[in-house]
């Protein structure tokens, strides 16, 4: 299990899906088991369902998020919303760079650092997304992507400011494709991921971050995968979706046995 200094952090990315009634639907069940989760719980859900997710929220042990946000605080950025926007709607977190947004959107590292920044002076809690492609892992270019990431996205902060941020390790070839990467996988990759931390900002700061592992993480998988010492959550995207497997992952045991760990 994580250290017990980081709480675990359970967030569910519902992507872009769900009607508005719906979206209401879901996140009063997430309002209802969050008491009960174990750890903590956030939706990014779609700017629409922002407000009114919001409402149902509001006050429970789960908190809202978005899934990007624009760098500048306000303009001619047709399309866009501010982080700022997202903290004044009610929103506690925001994805920054998950890998849809790096693949489909161009958004790069440099962009990735920016929306950080972002994220960072609105208050809300960056969840920074890394991880590398199936051909960069066939490669053996997986330490280096990570390390560029991290490098590249952390860019220019103090460890003070970066106190609220919460890293992803996305492998691309993990998501949405009902291909998990083993708990052995994930925990070697956090354990690099912490290790970059270290180098950057010292080993209270790597101490202190939280690494959530996503993925194809389901009902079945979230056990052996939170068992991990430097796996602190799971950033669910399909199964955040469905009330009862998403209930479930919240409820997370982290004391699977050993031989599950493979
Ligand atoms: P899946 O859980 O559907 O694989 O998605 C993971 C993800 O991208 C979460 O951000």
């Amino acid at each position: 299990m994580s250290s017990a200094s980081r709480r675990p952090l359970i967030a569910g990315n519902w992507k872009m899906n769900l009607t508005l009634a719906q979206s209401v639907d879901l996140s009063r069940a997430v309002r209802d088991g969050a008491a009960s989760a174990s750890g903590e719980v956030a939706v990014c859900v779609p700017f629409t369902a922002i407000a009114a997710v919001g409402a149902v929220l509001k006050g429970s042990a789960a908190a809202l998020g978005a899934q990007d946000c624009h760098w500048e605080t306000q303009g001619a950025f047709t399309g866009e919303v501010s982080a700022g926007m997202l903290a004044d709607a009610g929103c506690a977190a925001v994805i920054v760079g998950h890998s849809e947004r790096r693949r489909l959107f161009g958004d790069s590292d440099e962009w990735v650092n920016k929306k950080l920044g972002a994220a960072l002076k609105a208050g809300l809690t960056p969840i920074a997304c890394v991880g590398e492609t199936l051909e960069e892992r066939e490669s053996r270019k997986t330490w280096r992507i990570l390390q560029t990431q991290v490098e590249q996205g952390l860019k220019g902060f103090s460890p003070a400011e970066l106190a609220k941020l919460v890293v992803a390790y996305e492998p691309v070839w993990a998501i949405g494709t009902g291909r998990t990467a083993t708990p052995a996988q994930a925990q070697e990759a956090h354990a690099f991921l912490r290790g970059q931390l270290r180098r950057l900002h010292g080993e209270a700061f790597a101490q202190s971050v939280r690494i959530l592992y996503g993925g194809s993480v389901t009902p079945e998988n979230v056990d052996a995968l939170m068992a991990q010492p430097d796996v602190d959550g799971a950033l669910v995207g399909g199964a955040s979706l469905k009330a009862d497997a998403f209930l479930r992952i919240m409820r997370f045991s982290a004391a699977a046995p050993a031989s599950a760990d493979q």
